[in-house]
């Protein structure tokens, strides 16, 4: 099963992403985790990612795309991928279709996790992130046993670096621009299905459910 998860950012793709890997086994594959791990370990990919990533705007298309196209080659790929943050753009979209095209698949569901903007701002500032094994928490809605600490590794927890409200504005902005033109790609497509993201974490969990099957 191939998934792709849309939405703005905070609106919970990460959250289901993993719970989706978990329950149907296949890797959860996010380009925002994937350019926080070069900046930590300072490759050259991290620094040039950093800059956009700090701005609040997208990574260029080309410092993605094959990325992610060499990530599918990898052996946990082969019973499909749940993709988080990719695609973010038309071209990042149009060049997943060749590429899968090409080999003859295709992506099977695009899962819009829907919230209003007004809630985003809220989350954001509550989201906390653990820089050892990339597990989200909330202060409020999704919080750990220990204060600062992650539930699963036990390494300490931080604010990234692009949660601050002005730059949470600034990535809306980029989303509604960017990327939410995919809704239409993907809808045209046929593949497109929208759940309720407000609702408790549980609740779009069961509505992810309900489209992809037990
Ligand atoms: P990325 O890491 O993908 O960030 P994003 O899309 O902005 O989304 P987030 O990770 O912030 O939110 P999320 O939807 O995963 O929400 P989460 O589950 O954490 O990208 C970061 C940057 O990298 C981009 O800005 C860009 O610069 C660059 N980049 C990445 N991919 C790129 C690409 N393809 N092309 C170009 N540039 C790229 O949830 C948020 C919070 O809310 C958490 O605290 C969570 O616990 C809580 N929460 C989740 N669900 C609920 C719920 N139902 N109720 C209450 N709280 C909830
Ligand atoms: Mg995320």
């Amino acid at each position: 099963m191939k998934i792709i998860m849309l939405g703005a950012p905070g609106a919970g793709k990460g959250t289901q992403a993993k719970m989706i890997a978990e329950k149907y086994s296949i890797p959860h594959i996010s380009t925002g985790d994937i350019f926080r791990a070069n900046i930590k370990n300072g490759t050259e990919l991290g620094k040039k990612a950093k800059t956009y990533m700090d701005a609040g705007q997208l990574v260029p298309d080309e410092l993605v795309v094959d990325l992610v196209i060499d990530r599918f080659k990898e052996d946990d790929c082969k019973n499909g991928y749940v993709l988080d943050g990719f695609p973010r753009t038309i071209p990042q979209a149009e060049a997943l279709t060749k590429a899968l095209s090409a080999i003859d698949e295709k992506i099977d569901y695009a899962i819009d996790v829907d919230v209003p903007d007004e809630n985003i701002v809220n989350r954001m500032a509550g989201r906390r992130a653990c820089v050892g094994c990339g597990a989200t928490y909330h202060i409020k809605y999704s919080p750990t046993k220990v204060e600062g600490k992650c539930d699963k590794c036990g390494e300490d927890l931080i604010i990234r670096d692009d949660d601050k409200p002005e730059t949470v504005l600034s990535r809306l902005e980029v989303y509604h621009k960017q990327t939410q033109p995919l809704i239409d790609y993907y809808t045209e497509q046929g593949i497109l299905k929208s759940v309720d993201g407000t609702q408790d974490m549980k609740d779009v969990f069961q509505d992810i459910i309900n489209i992809l099957g037990e």
